[in-house]
């Protein structure tokens, strides 16, 4: 069988050695030559390369390993690029958490104003490492789970349209999972129907290959608990703050209950509620960089100290499998069915042809080709239509260099109430991203 060769770009990501030991734990799946890690942050991404490079000489000696900040060394002979960068790093996710919050506003990683500023760092960042990829491997494949995964999809659209960029999202991978647990089923054996845009979207069905619909079952459940199951099968999303997500579902469906949500509407439709239920002072980016962050580098730490990772604290993140999954479609051409986002014409019928999507497709060797989901009802439609005019004038705003177009942007934003705090806080975020974002005028 062929063996691949892949870089990880964003090296230096806490998800980088999860994905490594998946990745190991999938090599019959999906068997690799070289595996190289490739950052911009060298000092980072030397703990985690060190650590790795310790582990992999235990526990695939076969497997080229090396780790780099030279974009030629990482990028020539590649056949895959998985790319998780996090442009500005936590310093700047913490901002993008706590200015919209000064403001009485939404404070999040890709949702609302934190969002729309994340996103005005990625672009560069992720048009960076796609001139990287094509300029030392044309035929390379990037597999992309960098966020906010809406408006790098749409900027990829833009301003890279050739290029060969597959976006996808974890969200609906982990809910599957807590779905099939409800129900008592494989994730495997489930097939469903889905509609919406990233981290925006909704369940309209959920069936086992037999055929047999698990909506209401599901809805029931959902209803009383939310997402929260028994046994914790999404082990990415664990934290009590998560949990909270999972549980706030049952709010999210007693508004729409027709089909099931997925979980960051909450921040769309539950502003108020959220903005009154988290600590100004200590967001997730505080959670995560005291929680998974110190963890992974800190297991790192004593993989290097110890020169053994034998008996290492570095975890199997089982839940990336949806990755070789994509890598092996890609590879194989197995046709296998995932929720990608893509460029809709026609998937949603009565939704923009240029929009970017969330929706079900059958992925193969010239990538993903979308299947139909068929019109959708009014309240959907109507939200989803603001949120992607909000995405495609950040884009616009980013390509344009226009501060109008931001301030547009955030004004219609659903999770900001007036143009005048859209214009507060997009001047705050101005300051906060001078070394990141172009200048606007
Ligand atoms: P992290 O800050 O730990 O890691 C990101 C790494 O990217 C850092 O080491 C940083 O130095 C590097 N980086 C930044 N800009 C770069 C550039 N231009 N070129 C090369 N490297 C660069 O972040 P994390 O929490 O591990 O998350 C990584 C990314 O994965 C984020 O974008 C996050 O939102 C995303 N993510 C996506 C999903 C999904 O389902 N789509 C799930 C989890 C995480
Ligand atoms: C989910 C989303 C990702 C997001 C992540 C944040 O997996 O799909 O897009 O990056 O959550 O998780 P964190 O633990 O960093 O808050
Ligand atoms: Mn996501």
């Amino acid at each position: 069988m062929k063996k691949f060769s892949v870089v990880i770009a964003g090296g230096g990501s806490t998800f980088t050695p999860g994905i490594v030991m998946m990745m190991l734990d999938n090599i019959d799946r999906f068997p690799m030559r070289e595996l190289v890690l490739y950052d911009n942050d060298g000092e980072r991404q030397a703990v985690l390369g060190e650590a790795l490079e310790i582990l992999l000489k235990e526990q695939a000696p076969d497997l080229k390993f090396s780790y780099t900040t030279d974009p030629k060394e990482a990028f020539t002979d590649k056949d895959f690029c998985m790319a998780h960068i996090r442009v500005g790093k936590y310093e700047m996710r913490e901002k993008d958490e706590k200015i919209p919050l000064r403001h009485g506003v939404i404070g999040q990683e890709t949702c609302g104003p934190g969002g729309i500023a994340y996103g005005m760092r990625s672009i560069t960042g992720m048009l960076e490492i796609i001139d990287h990829m094509e300029t030392y491997s044309p035929d390379c494949w990037m597999l992309n789970y960098s966020n906010p995964a809406a408006i790098v999809a749409e900027a990829c659209r833009v301003l890279r349209p050739n290029s060969k960029v597959l976006n996808i999202c974890d969200m609906p991978v982990g809910t599957l999972r807590r779905m099939s647990q409800i129900i008592g089923k494989d994730p495997q054996d489930l097939e469903v129907r889905y509609f919406g845009l990233n981290h925006f979207g909704w369940w309209t069905s959920v069936k086992d290959k037999e055929g047999h619909e698990y909506l209401d079952q599901i809805r029931d459940y959902v209803a009383e608990n939310g997402y929260l199951t028994q046994v914790e099968v999404d082990t990415q999303h664990m934290d009590q703050s998560w949990q909270e997500t999972h549980k706030k579902a049952k709010d999210l469906l007693a508004v729409n209950p027709r089909y099931l949500p997925n979980t960051y509407l909450k921040y769309y439709l539950y502003p108020d509620y959220e903005v009154a239920h988290s600590d100004h002072n200590y967001t997730r980016a505080n959670e995560v960089m005291n929680g998974r962050e110190k963890e992974v580098f800190t297991a790192a730490r004593t993989i290097i100290e110890k020169g053994t990772a034998v008996d290492g604290a570095f975890h199997i993140d089982s839940h990336a499998s949806f990755i070789v999954d994509l890598a092996r479609a890609i590879a194989f051409n197995t046709h296998e069915r995932m929720l990608m986002i893509v460029e809709n014409n026609g998937a949603i019928a009565n939704f923009p042809d240029d929009a970017m999507v969330e929706v079900p497709c059958v992925v193969g060797n010239d990538g993903p080709e979308p299947l139909v989901q068929g019109k959708i009802p009014a309240f959907e439609q109507a939200l989803m239509f603001q949120q992607v005019t909000v995405e495609k004038l950040v884009v616009e705003a980013y390509v344009e260099q226009s501060y109008q177009k931001l301030w547009q942007a955030l004004t219609l934003s659903k999770t900001i109430p007036s143009a005048k705090v859209a214009k507060d806080i997009l001047d705050d975020l101005i300051e906060a991203n001078k070394d990141y974002w172009p200048e606007l005028h």
